[in-house]
């Protein structure tokens, strides 16, 4: 298990195009992780990724048209946070939701799902998988037939989460924090998000020229850039972060990244709470 800060950078992650039908033109999708299992569990970067025996962090792309075949079951509860694109979800009885740039689905362990692409734009959907997952062990369910489920998908839209300003926000470090799935020190919105003992799932927002310093308490914590651009601050070395490019802070190490982009840097923050 990964036990310093350690960077998983885009460009050495290759596309997978490996999981059910996904070469298939009306199905055509690959994944990158950046935190995953060790050999035999989710993970289709294994070379590079950050190890984990909590959870598993990755991207999937899908362009316009396309869509995941069926709907299908995990072992672990799922959730999905739309970068780019817009998604219609769906469940194994018809329920839909629709989800765009920076909504969150929360789907239950055991609870059928699947999306397609909606509009015009490509889809980047970030997923997260609370616990690990062998290869294999996902049902895809095809057909007409319902598939029910003693649970349901939650919606956690963007503009239900109102943001919060940290304790530090003085100038320098002025940077906001929304949850879509809360932990136990990190709630942000607890009349929103979805709580969990497992991880702790983030928007962070860091304004030009201000920085996130702060040591690393809770769990370990991965942060995947999303918008933006940051310099990390590891020891005396300084070292660039660009879109889709993730970064691991462990427990015992100190966070230092500051915004360099013009725009704000946008920052998906997991936290490993059973680390
Ligand atoms: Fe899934």
């Amino acid at each position: 298990m990964a036990d310093r800060i350690q960077i998983v950078r885009h460009r050495d992650l290759l596309p997978f195009w490996g999981v059910k039908r996904a070469t298939e033109p009306g199905f055509m999708r690959s994944l990158i992780t950046w935190m995953g299992g060790p050999e035999g569990y989710i993970n289709t970067n294994i070379e590079h990724v950050v190890e984990s025996q909590h959870c598993a962090v990755g991207v999937m792309d899908m362009a316009v048209g396309n869509r995941q075949p069926g709907v299908h079951v995990h072992t672990m509860n799922e959730i999905y946070v739309i970068l780019d694109g817009q998604v219609e979800s769906i469940d194994g009885v018809g329920n839909k939701h629709i989800a765009g740039p920076l909504d969150c689905l929360f789907i239950p362990t055991g609870v059928p799902h699947g999306v397609r692409t909606v509009g015009d734009q490509d889809v980047k959907l970030l997923w997260i998988n609370d616990d690990l997952e062998k290869w294999g062990a996902a049902v895809y369910l095809e057909g007409p037939d319902p598939a029910p489920a003693e649970n349901e998908i939650s919606l956690i839209e963007m503009k239900d989460l109102e943001s919060r300003w940290s304790n530090s926000a003085v100038p320098g470090e002025m940077h906001w924090n929304v949850n879509w799935v809360a932990g136990r020190e990190t709630d942000h919105n607890s009349d929103v998000a979805v709580p969990s003992d497992r991880i702790s799932l983030e928007l962070c927002v860091v304004q030009p020229a201000n920085r996130i310093r702060e040591p690393v308490r809770d769990g370990n914590q991965l942060f995947v850039v999303a918008k933006g651009q940051a310099v990390a601050k590891i020891d005396q070395d300084t070292v660039v972060l660009d879109r889709q490019d993730a970064i691991f802070f462990p427990i015992g190490t100190s966070i230092d990244l500051r915004c360099i982009s013009d725009e704000p840097l946008a920052l998906v923050k997991i936290v490993e709470l059973s680390s």
